[in-house]
């Protein structure tokens, strides 16, 4: 595309951050990021990447002439009239949205009125009206403020960045929202204009709308085991209904991840604490924390007593594709199988270090066919494409026990049962 565009300033060079980086550069733009972080700026001047998400190396690697690193905000507010908040705002331990490095960042943007922050980070619902206070007591308050939220998912978030749903946009009027509605043209993406509170909150009710689908359907192939249905059929047959899509309807070990968890509870607390008891959410949270349990009932009963049995985790990491532990399933697993005197083993392709910052004492192996070697039980936990792969006889031989738990409803029964081996799905008949 044309390299004419207008220059942009992304401020936090973490997965949405980068993200917005390498997709404004791709489409045409200067990108001038800035992160606190030096070792992090460090590395990616020399073209390496902190963080897994695939085609994401390649495409900073195609667009380096477009994208600066620093840590100083002067040469972006020198360049750059739009400028991308991209920070993190991790959970507190209340659970609300910690918004210290938001701030951080009003404090330190320049009083100007040349410059528009846009907000990518996911904040709570209010934030904007709070930050254009804070702004104007600072004697900030010519500078523009746009909500922007980011949609992408880990795992296919350059796609996400380049082919979105939609573009939301959540202003109060003026230039800046059509500024940043024209940096967003060449998507052709369908474009939500509202004020800052909606936007805000399309962001926060988009997650926990997701999350919600996930534990209904976790919960209805509960139901489907005690009444011998099949939740995959059931999730087919009601997924063709226009009004309910089939997409977020494959049952599992529950929803992990940082985004979800995070921003359910954030959202049910931001409603709490404005006086709304948001009934619907807890129960979401709720059965997604019993879901990432349920696995360890089914061992229980096909292997009891837990005790010095040996359970081979494949896959760590929250999803395919990442190597985010952030929330994962197999932390609880792993952890809920110890507590039980189970020795557990796991393998990822990718996540291992990560995992290993969460759960130093994690006994990983250094491959799938490593790893099932004298299992009693294999748990498949990640839905890594090479564990749909493995040849289930040349697993069988390996292992000392037969049985296979589907965490993700990802194997073809047949193909394992065929291996003589014990098949177990989620909700599968
Ligand atoms: C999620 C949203 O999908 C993004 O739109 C959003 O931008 C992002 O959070 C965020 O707020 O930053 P992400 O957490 O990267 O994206 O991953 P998802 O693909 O949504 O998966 C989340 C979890 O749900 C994973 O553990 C996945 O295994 C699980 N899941 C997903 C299911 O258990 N069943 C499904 O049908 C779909």
């Amino acid at each position: 595309m044309n390299g004419t565009r207008k220059p942009i300033g992304v401020i936090g060079t973490g997965y949405v951050g980068l993200v917005t980086a390498v997709g404004f550069a791709e489409i045409g733009c200067e990108v001038y990021c800035v992160d606190i972080d030096p070792a992090k700026i460090a590395m990616l001047e020399r073209g390496e990447v902190p963080i897994y998400e695939p085609g994401l190396e390649e495409m900073i690697a195609a667009n380096s002439s477009r994208l600066h690193f620093s840590t100083s905000l002067d040469d972006m507010v020198a360049h750059a009239r739009l400028l991308f908040v991209c920070v993190g705002t991790p959970p507190t331990h209340a659970g609300d949205a910690d918004l210290s490095a938001v701030y951080a960042v009003v404090d330190a943007v320049p009083a100007s009125a040349d410059h528009v922050l846009v907000m990518k980070s996911t904040v709570p619902c209010g934030t904007g009206r709070t930050l254009k206070r804070v702004l104007a007591e600072q004697g900030k308050g010519s500078l523009a403020y746009v909500s922007c939220p980011e949609f992408l998912k880990e795992g296919s978030a350059i796609d996400d960045f380049l082919h979105p749903d939609r573009v939301v946009i959540g202003d109060e009027g003026g230039v800046a929202g059509d500024e940043v509605e024209a940096l967003y043209a060449p998507l052709r993406a369908p474009i939500v204009r509202t004020d800052i509170a909606s936007a805000e909150m399309i962001k926060l009710a988009a997650n926990a709308f997701l999350a919600t689908k996930i534990s209904f359907i976790n919960e209805i192939a509960n139901v489907c085991e005690e009444l011998d249905a099949n939740v995959i059929d059931v999730a087919e047959g009601i997924g063709l209904d226009h009004r309910i899509g089939p997409k977020f309807l494959q049952a599992g070990v529950g929803y992990g991840g940082s985004c979800f968890t995070k921003d359910v509870s954030a959202l049910k607390l931001l409603a709490a604490n404005s006086g709304y008891h948001f009934q619907l959410l807890s129960s979401v949270i709720e059965v997604n924390e019993l879901q990432k349990r349920r696995v360890v009932a089914k061992l229980q009963r096909h292997l009891d007593p837990l005790a010095g049995k040996r359970i081979a985790l494949l896959g760590l990491a929250f999803k395919p594709n990442t190597d985010d532990m952030r929330g994962a399933s197999s932390l609880v697993l792993a952890s809920r199988l110890e507590a039980e005197g189970a020795l557990v083993r796991t393998y990822d392709p990718i996540a291992e270090t990560e995992a290993l910052k969460v759960m130093p004492k994690l006994d990983c192996a250094d491959s799938a066919q490593d790893v099932v070697v004298d299992a009693d039980a294999v748990v498949l936990v990640t839905e890594w494409p090479e564990f749909l792969e493995l040849d289930w006889s040349t697993v069988a031989g390996a292992m000392r026990g037969k049985l296979v738990i589907d965490g993700r409803n990802a194997l073809d029964p047949e193909i394992i049962r065929a291996a003589g081996l014990v098949y177990e799905g989620i909700g599968r008949a």
